[in-house]
């Protein structure tokens, strides 16, 4: 495991575990020590993923320290306001059995998020987040929220796999300091990730499989990965990436797969942001 250093100096592991479409409580919570025994500790969750408990019986029960883990949660777009931000804040730590986190973001540029973004900043001096940062920022807005808010983010958390490469917006993340993170590294499956041609054919030099490829390829891009997975042998297999690299001819090869847009999402799309805005996770 290899750890990159954020702009305030905080250490994170350059490789995570997702816990996104895992809500079955019990699911969730075997999946995070599965994912700590197999050596991953940074862990990704979200107040909208509703597993946050779950997360937390697992962080109690993992046996390993606080203080080795990195444990990341989101606020959700419904509190994206100051004194949203600061209820949301307590809640997801009281929920995770937490009193501090090492990473909050805000899940989506929407709402009132520099007034959520300023609670996050009273917070980060409080010594209750290690380091706070933003998700889902296109170039334009990540340059207005650098330009707007005091404490520069020290992540920004994205789509980043080889059909949507956005190299633009990692040139302006290294002009900011932000650190990129990927969001759905394997493209949630799409695209006939973990068979496709190119990456089988890079993964058979090293003995790799396409999954392992295409995580390498983002960590060597100096990106975090954060792959999400529910079976044990693949959380495992999704761990192994430490000791080969791939070439530059490797690089070039996955770099013509860019498709140049997300298949995922569009953030573009009046009816995406409405349903994010209609998506209500408390009264
Ligand atoms: N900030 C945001 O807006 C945002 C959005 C999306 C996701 N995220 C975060 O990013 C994390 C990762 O993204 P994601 O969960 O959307 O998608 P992903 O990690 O790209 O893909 C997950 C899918 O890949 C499968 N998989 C994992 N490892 C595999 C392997 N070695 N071989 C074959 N299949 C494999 C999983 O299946 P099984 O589970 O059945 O193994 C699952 O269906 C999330 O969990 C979440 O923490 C953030």
């Amino acid at each position: 495991m290899e750890y990159v250093t954020l702009n305030n100096g905080v250490k994170m592991p350059m490789e995570g575990f997702g816990v996104f479409q895992v809500p079955d409580p019990a699911q969730c919570e075997q999946a995070v020590l599965d994912a700590i025994a197999s050596g991953y500790r940074l862990i990704d969750t979200a107040a909208a993923y509703m597993n946050e408990e779950a997360v937390g019986k697992a962080i109690a029960k993992s046996g390993v320290s606080r203080e080795e883990l990195f444990i990341t949660t989101k606020l959700w777009v419904q509190d994206a306001s100051y004194e949203g931000a600061k209820k949301a804040i307590q809640t997801s730590l009281d929920k995770l059995g937490l009193d501090y986190l090492d990473l909050y973001l805000i899940h989506q540029p929407m709402g009132d998020y520099i007034g959520a973004y300023r609670a996050m900043e009273e917070a980060y001096r409080e010594g209750i987040l290690r380091a706070v940062g933003v998700c889902n920022c296109y170039p334009h807005v990540l340059a207005d929220i650098c330009e707007t808010v005091d404490i520069i983010p020290a992540v920004n958390q994205v789509e980043l796999h080889p059909f949507f490469q956005q190299e633009d917006a990692l040139a302006l993340m290294k002009e900011y300091g932000v650190q990129p993170e990927a969001w759905g590294p394997f493209a949630e499956g799409n695209h006939g990730i973990f068979t496709h041609p190119v990456l089988t054919e890079i993964g058979e030099k090293y003995g790799k499989s396409p999954a392992q490829v295409v995580l390498r390829w983002n960590v060597q891009r100096g990106v975090v990965v954060i792959p999400k997975s529910v079976h044990k042998n693949r959380m495992e297999q999704n761990m192994d990436i430490w000791d080969f690299s791939l070439t530059e001819e490797d690089m070039k090869k996955i770099s013509q797969m860019d498709l140049g847009h997300s298949e995922i999402v569009d953030h573009y799309a009046p009816a995406f942001v409405k349903m994010l805005h209609s998506m209500k996770i408390h009264n």
